[in-house]
């Protein structure tokens, strides 16, 4: 196999085979062939695409690039569940203990933060003592007794992922739907689910930002993955403002916590809902979205789900009784509100910005080596469309110091846009994808 000869077909705009795709899928893993010619072969595949065989052949072969996890001494169908990344964006520490709760269970890898958007793993790390790495024996094993365990990616999954996803950051190649596409479901596939629904977000601050792209990329991933074997679907959902009103790590533990309790309703819960029952049909507990909707709301309501996220924390090595009690949770040291400068409504929000300034703060990564300060971040007290009048508090700031709230605060004011004509709240589910229907709402 000649690697200049594959890059020559992908620049004439050919189809690439089964057999030149595995080479290369295995030389990004592998490190046998260089960064420039991956990265000339990602830039050709940017320009010109690649079709549906081509795109399941590229994830297959990512996939198995390493280890693939192998849950099928479960009990169960094992679901989990992806998000292609938001702001606020705290549905698994919501849904995970519901479904669970609810005899499906769930095995689920999670990731870290990544640009402007928030990570499961980060979030779980502001619970004091609570580990997210452990063996693939003990994962089971948890698994198994809690009906659930939310876990980083092994090392090993999806090496020429880690490869192409490293050389696409850095030369303009991320915005390609088969590269997208590929990468995703192919860590999906690799952490061994049998059912997986994919939450790709859609508006602003999301991958995608109109909902037709939103919507094609959510039938590519969920082909491949059907094409594979698993069961999969897709809702689309907005990303135009966060989804929860706490946006940082410990404050997003706390807004789960106080959804689980039962003290807050709202997006964050519609949403967990919303993909929580698709979770259920594939896990074969429900019938319909209905009927696996009330059994999730009865878990929610009998405090079920709550106690299925304290024995969670506890197998992780994490101290429950944040559960009871929020505050022992990391805190911040400045706290201070950010004030409207103007009356109206709320126009629309810089979701990406909103993010980057939480990451800003201290709540995310600028660079790989960056600590986060899980006490960090914001609390949203608007959703568009929400009128406002002149000095009423936006949001409420969770700061390390004065000069970081300063900072902050300024951002806040310009990355929401308060003006005096009226708008109509954000759709929250846009559309429900399948193999073979798109369902829009
Ligand atoms: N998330 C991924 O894991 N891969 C992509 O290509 C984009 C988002
Ligand atoms: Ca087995």
């Amino acid at each position: 196999m000649n690697m200049v000869e594959i890059i020559e077909k992908k620049k004439l705009g050919k189809t690439l085979s089964q057999d030149e795709i595995t080479y290369f899928v295995q030389g990004a893993a592998d490190g046998s062939i260089p960064d420039y010619q991956l990265a000339a072969l990602l830039m050709a595949i940017r320009l010109n695409g690649m079709n549906r065989e081509e795109t399941a052949q590229l994830t297959l072969a990512m996939t198995n690039s390493g280890d693939v996890c192998d849950l099928s001494s479960l009990n169960g169908i094992p679901v989990d569940k992806h998000s292609t990344g938001g702001v606020g964006d705290t549905t698994t520490l919501v849904l995970a203990p519901l479904v669970a709760a609810c005899g499906v269970p769930v095995a689920k890898m999670s990731g870290r933060g990544l640009g402007h958007t928030g990570g499961t793993l980060d979030k779980m790390e502001s619970i004091s003592g609570l580990s997210v790495s452990m063996s693939e024996e003990a994962f089971l094993q948890q698994v198994k007794e809690i009906g659930v365990a939310v876990i980083g990616q092994s090392k090993n999954l999806a090496p020429a992922d880690k490869t192409l996803y490293a050389l696409r950051d850095v030369t303009s190649t991320v915005d390609s739907l088969p590269l997208i596409a590929s990468s995703i479901v192919s860590k999906k596939l690799a952490s061994g689910a049998q059912g997986i629904v994919l939450d790709v977000k859609t508006g602003a601050g999301a991958l995608m930002h109109t909902l037709d792209a939103s919507i094609e990329l959510a039938q590519v991933m969920v082909r491949i993955g059907c094409d594979a074997g698993r069961k999969m679907v897709a809702l689309v959902t907005d990303m135009g403002e966060p989804l929860g009103s706490h946006v940082g790590n410990a404050l997003e533990v706390k807004e789960a916590i106080d959804v689980l309790s039962r003290r807050v309703k709202g997006p964050l819960l519609t949403v967990s809902l919303e993909l929580g029952a698709r979770l259920l049909m594939l896990g074969e507990a429900a019938e319909t979205v209905e009927q696996a909707k009330e059994m999730l709301t009865e878990a929610l309501e009998s405090g079920r789900g709550l106690e299925t996220l304290r024995k969670m924390i506890a197998a992780q090595g994490g101290d429950p009784s944040c559960c009871d009690d929020v505050t022992r949770l990391p805190q911040a040291k400045v706290i201070q509100d950010v004030l409207s400068a103007s009356s109206g409504y709320i126009q629309h929000m810089d979701t990406i910005g909103l993010g980057n300034t939480a990451q800003a703060m201290g709540a995310g990564r600028r660079t790989k080596e960056d600590v986060i300060d899980p006490s960090v971040g914001f609390v949203l007290h608007k959703r568009i469309g929400d009128p406002v009048a002149e000095g009423e508090p936006l949001a409420t700031l969770y700061a390390k110091d004065e000069q970081s709230a300063a900072i902050a605060a300024k951002a806040i004011t310009e990355q929401i846009h308060v003006d005096a004509r009226p708008v109509p709240a954000c759709k929250l589910i846009h559309a429900f994808v399948t193999e073979e229907t798109i369902e829009r709402f």
